[in-house]
């Protein structure tokens, strides 16, 4: 497929250099494709191009919006013709605000988006050491086409899908993510700790 990764940093090159591996396009998108930083992870990064957010956009067919929290309103804003229709995977995270996700944001500015909540509920360390569903990974959003091609994805970072439900069950979704940081800011866990769904 082609992936847009918006958000070259930790979350957005774990998942980027994953992909690439299975064999997807994966184009980062930068907002300066020619600066230093830009040469220096098209030189970390073999597999994946590095271009700016337009030129990302341009082909993709899966998006991961894996920016700074208050870089998305803009980004999407500005973008919005070019993200119409595209499946985009929300991982951002504003832990202790009211609204924790980009949802309403994101649907706000382009409203065929369809997206998804995934990747943000566990550190980015978790994602780059799981192979062969070592742990879980709870996602959701609407359930159709869409939502095979996310867990696919998600199933090649290594880690098991969960599909907790639509939209309504984001909630859910984004306290798997204030767990996971109370239990390794506030109780001393280890940061790549990760939640297993077992059968008693
Ligand atoms: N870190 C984790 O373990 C983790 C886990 C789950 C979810 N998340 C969430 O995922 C998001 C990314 O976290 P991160 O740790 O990967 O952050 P990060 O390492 O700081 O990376 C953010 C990236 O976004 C880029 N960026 C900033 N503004 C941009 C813009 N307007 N256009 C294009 N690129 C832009 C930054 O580039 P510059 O360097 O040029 O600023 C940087 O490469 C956050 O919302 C975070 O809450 C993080």
């Amino acid at each position: 497929m082609n992936i847009a990764i918006l958000g070259a940093g930790n979350i957005g090159r774990t998942m980027g250099i994953k992909w690439a591996k299975t064999g997807h396009r994966v184009v980062f998108g930068t907002r300066d494709a020619n600066s230093a930083k830009a040469q220096a992870l098209r030189a970390s990064l073999p597999n994946a191009e590095i271009e700016t957010v337009p030129h990302a956009l341009k082909d993709a067919e899966v998006v991961l919006i894996s920016l700074p929290f208050a870089a998305v309103a803009e980004t999407v804003k500005t973008n919005a013709n070019a993200l119409a229709g595209k499946i985009i995977m929300d991982a951002t995270n504003s832990f202790g605000a009211p609204v924790v996700n980009n949802l309403k944001t994101i649907l706000d500015a382009v409203p065929t988006a369809r997206v998804y909540r995934a990747f943000n509920s566990l550190g980015w360390e978790v994602f780059e050491q799981a192979s062969a569903n070592s742990v879980d990974h709870f996602y959701c959003g609407k359930d159709d086409a869409a939502r095979s091609i996310v867990e696919k994805l998600i199933a090649e970072i290594g880690v098991r899908p969960v599909w907790v439900g639509g939209h309504e069950t984001i909630g859910i979704v984004d306290a798997l993510g204030s767990l996971w940081v109370t239990l390794v800011f506030q109780r001393g866990y280890k940061r790549n700790i990760a939640l297993r769904l077992s059968e008693a």
